[in-house]
């Protein structure tokens, strides 16, 4: 029975599982698909994501509130008994960081040991507790592909703040045996990526506009730099099933991973093949660089491989499903 339990993602049994950031983009999607057979319980302040992401006929329970407020989570945290936590809440965008330190400390790094503190008082089932990381904690260093290993050098308070609470994650384990992980997403894009701010992921806001394009509104893609800035676009499919491996394999157990695919694409050449797919061609407007921007990224997948992991989608297969699902 307890093996069968420790498995339990993914199989008939009912866990309760906590999602923060769980209206947001990879939030929504993994309480979406977990909420099929697992009872989902999501915190989020709707900053950034929307409630209509959720799909609620599944079993979700949704909580409006802020993620490092301590009184909201005590009670939470009381109230259930949860198998596995997914942290995800976060000020998402690097740029956003650099236009507001304080606050992005608060929701990036603060919560974070709330929420380890909070687990390890009042949680005594779970089974793991999953912290998204990011591959902008290797800053720009120029050794590539990262692996895990490599040299950290984090260049903005949103970064400073993922390895930070990174290290408190995996040291809750070594510590206190609070059963924890940690990925490191590279560019995560799919549906359900919130466009609307300035902030938001480059591939949302590059749907957007080619979508008001071919509606025949005008529209204008701004870059910042000369476009020959790289990263490691990772679909989101490829992302759920990471996440879910790291969730239930025990070698994973107080350890890091990056989640990418290993190869990596420029912006130009990322809007040169959605031109090609879609049959137009996007109007560009050049802008300085942004602030803290890394220029290039890319993943050693070898470590999360070695737990199962094999990437479905590369850019090509990846963009056209997500451009199937946002255009017909
Ligand atoms: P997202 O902005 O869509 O999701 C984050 C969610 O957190 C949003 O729904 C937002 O409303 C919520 N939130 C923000 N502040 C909150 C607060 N104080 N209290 C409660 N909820 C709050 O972003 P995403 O792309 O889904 O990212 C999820 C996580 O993965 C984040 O931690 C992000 O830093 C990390 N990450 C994302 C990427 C990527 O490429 N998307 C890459 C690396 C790491
Ligand atoms: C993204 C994620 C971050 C994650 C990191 C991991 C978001 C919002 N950011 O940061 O959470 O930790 O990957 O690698 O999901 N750009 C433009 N025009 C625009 C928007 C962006 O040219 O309108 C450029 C940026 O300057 C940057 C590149 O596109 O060079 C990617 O930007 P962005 O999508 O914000 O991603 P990262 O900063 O890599």
């Amino acid at each position: 029975y307890y093996l069968i339990r420790k498995c339990a993602i993914g199989v008939n049994l009912m866990d309760t599982i906590l999602i923060t950031g769980g209206a947001g983009f990879i939030g929504s999607t993994l309480a979406n698909y977990l909420g099929k057979e697992n009872k989902i319980v999501v915190v989020d302040d709707l900053s950034m994501g929307k409630k209509e992401n959720l799909d609620m006929e599944k079993q979700v329970t949704f909580i409006e509130g802020d993620v490092s407020d301590p009184q909201l989570m005590e009670r939470i945290m009381k109230e259930y008994q949860f198998a596995y936590i997914f942290h995800l809440a976060a000020v998402a965008s690097v740029a956003d960081s650099v236009e507001r330190p304080l606050e992005t400390h608060r929701v990036n790094f603060d919560s974070a040991l709330l929420l380890l503190e909070l687990a390890r008082k009042y949680q005594s089932d779970l089974k793991r507790l999953v912290f998204s990381s990011s591959a902008a904690v290797y800053g720009d260093e120029p050794t590539l592909p990262k692996k895990e290993e490599s040299v950290i050098r984090p260049l903005t308070p949103y970064a400073i703040d993922k390895f930070a609470a990174e290290q408190y994650v995996l040291d809750y384990c070594h510590l206190y045996d609070v059963p924890t992980s940690a990925v490191r997403f590279f560019n995560v894009y799919g549906p359900n990526q919130n466009p609307n701010s300035p902030y938001s992921g480059v591939i949302s806001i590059l749907v957007d506009r080619y979508k008001k394009q071919l509606a025949g509104e005008k529209a204008e893609f701004t870059l910042f730099g000369d476009g020959s800035q790289s990263r490691d676009f990772v679909y989101i499919e490829d992302v759920i099933q990471a996440l879910l491996l790291v969730a239930k394999e025990e070698k994973a157990l107080g350890q890091q991973f990056n989640v990418g695919t290993g190869k990596s694409t420029t912006l130009l050449e990322l809007i040169h093949s959605i031109d090609q797919i879609l049959g137009t061609e996007l109007a560009l407007k050049y802008e300085a660089e942004r602030s803290g921007d890394i220029r290039d990224s890319l993943a050693d997948i070898s470590k999360i491989r070695s737990l199962g992991y094999k990437p479905k989608f590369d850019i090509l297969s990846g963009m056209e499903r997500y451009l199937k699902s946002e255009i017909n």
